[in-house]
C-alpha cells in the first residue's frame, strides 16, 4: 500500500534503525500511534533487551492511560508490541514509508547506512536522522533522495519527553518537511523546527551545561550528588546533570561533545578527562550498570 507522495497519509510503516535507549522509544512511540514498525539492530540479545525495555514501558504508559482497568491495560500492552517486528537483516525493514536512524553517533558509520537505504527503499520512502550532534547534511551527503530526508530528533526517555526537534536539511521538500512535522505531532509529539546546526536548539544549550558539571565534578569542587542535588533543588531541573549524563549515555556524551568542539571550536566542548576515562573503563553511565554513579 506505498503512495508515490509523502503525506501522512501515506506513513503506515516506519523502521527503526538501532533498538538501543533511543531507538526501542522511537519504536514504541509508533507503534503506540497504530503504525507497523520494524526495528533492525545488530544481534538477536540487543533486540530481545529492546522488547523488554519496550515491554515495560508499554506497561507503564498503559497502566497512566488505562488505570482502573487490567483489560485494557493488557489488550493497550499486546495492540501496541504485536506492530513491532524485529529483525537483524536491514532488508526486512526497507518497505517502510518513513525510516528513522538510531545507531551509534558516528559520522561514517551513519553515512554508510543511508547509502544502503537510499539504494535498497522505495523511491517515496523518507529517511530521517535522530542524531544529537553530526550534521544532517553531512550524514546525508551520498545519497540521491535529498529531498526526502531531515533529522528527527527524539529526547531520551522518548515515551515521555514531549518534544521532537525536526531539522531541515539543505534540500528536504516542503512536502517531506511537513510529513515529518505531521507525523510527529501525530506520535504524540510537540514539534520545533532547526537548521542544521550543531547539536540544533536542545543540545546546543543542555551541552556547555553538561560539560561544565562534570569539569567541577572532576575538579572536586563538590561531590557528584551534591552538584545534582544543586541543579535539582536550587533550579527546579528533574534531574541533576550527572545523573542526566549517566541516563545519556556516556559514550554518546563523549562522541556528542567531540563534534560539538569541531563544528563550534568553542573550547566549552573541549574533552573531558574523566569522560575519556570512564568511557574506555567500559563505564557507560546506566546503560551498562556503571557511569559516574553505580547502579
Ligand atoms: N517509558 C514510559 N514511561 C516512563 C518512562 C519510560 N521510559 N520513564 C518514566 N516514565 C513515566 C513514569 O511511569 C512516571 O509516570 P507517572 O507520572 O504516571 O507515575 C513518569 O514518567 C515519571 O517517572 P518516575 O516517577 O519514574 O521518575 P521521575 O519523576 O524522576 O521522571 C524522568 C523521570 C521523566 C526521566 C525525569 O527525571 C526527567 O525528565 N529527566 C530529565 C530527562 C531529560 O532531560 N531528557 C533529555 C536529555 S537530552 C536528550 O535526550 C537529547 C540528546 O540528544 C542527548
Ligand atoms: P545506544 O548505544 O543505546 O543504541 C545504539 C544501538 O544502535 C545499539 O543497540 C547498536 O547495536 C545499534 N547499532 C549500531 N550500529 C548499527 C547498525 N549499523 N545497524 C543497526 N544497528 C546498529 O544509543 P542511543 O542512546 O540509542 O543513541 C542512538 C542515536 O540517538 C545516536 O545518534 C545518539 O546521538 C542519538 N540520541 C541519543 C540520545 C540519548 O539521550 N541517549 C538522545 C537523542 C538522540
Amino acid at each position: 500500500n506505498f503512495s508515490n507522495t509523502t503525506s501522512l497519509n501515506a506513513i503506515k510503516t516506519v523502521t527503526v534503525v538501532g533498538g538501543g535507549l533511543m531507538g526501542s522509544g522511537i519504536a514504541q512511540v509508533a507503534a503506540q500511534a497504530g503504525l507497523n514498525v520494524n526495528l533492525i539492530d545488530l544481534k538477536p540479545e540487543l533486540l530481545e533487551n529492546a522488547q523488554k525495555s519496550i515491554q515495560n514501558n508499554l506497561q507503564r504508559v498503559a497502566r497512566k492511560l488505562h488505570k482502573d482497568s487490567p483489560a485494557q491495560i493488557e489488550a493497550f500492552v499486546k495492540d501496541a508490541s504485536q506492530r513491532i517486528k524485529v529483525s537483524t537483516n536491514l532488508e526486512d525493514g526497507v518497505q517502510a514509508d518513513l525510516v528513522v536512524e538510531a545507531i551509534v553517533e558516528k559520522l561514517d558509520v551513519k553515512q554508510e547506512l543511508f547509502n544502503k537505504l537510499d539504494q535498497l527503499c522505495p523511491e517515496h520512502t523518507i529517511l530521517a536522522s535522530n542524531t544529537s550532534s553530526i550534521s544532517i547534511n553531512e550524514i546525508g551527503a551520498g545519497i540521491k533522495r535529498k529531498s526526502k530526508f531531515g533529522g528527527l530528533h527524539f529526547f531520551n526517555p522518548v515515551p515521555v519527553m514531549r518534544l521532537l526537534e525536526v531539522i531541515k536539511s539543505e534540500q528536504i521538500s516542503e512536502e517531506t518537511y511537513q510529513a515529518m512535522m505531521e507525523w510527529g505531532k501525530s506520535v504524540g509529539k510537540t514539534c520545533i523546527t532547526c537548521k542544521d546546526t550543531p547539536g540544533f536548539v536542545v543540545n546546543r544549550l543542555l551541552g556547555p551545561y553538561s560539560a561544565e558539571a562534570m569539569r567541577m565534578y572532576e575538579r572536586g569542587d563538590a561531590s557528584a550528588q551534591d552538584i545534582d542535588i544543586a541543579m535539582k533543588l536550587g533550579a527546579g531541573y528533574p534531574m541533576g546533570p550527572l545523573e542526566l549524563a549517566d541516563f545519556t549515555g556516556l559514550d554518546t556524551k563523549k562522541a556528542i561533545l567531540a563534534v560539538m568542539l569541531d563544528k563550534t571550536g568553542d573550547p566549552v566542548f573541549r574533552e573531558i578527562q574523566l569522560l575519556n576515562r570512564l568511557v574506555s573503563e567500559g563505564k557507560l553511565g546506566r546503560k551498562s550498570g556503571q557511569g559516574i554513579y553505580e547502579y
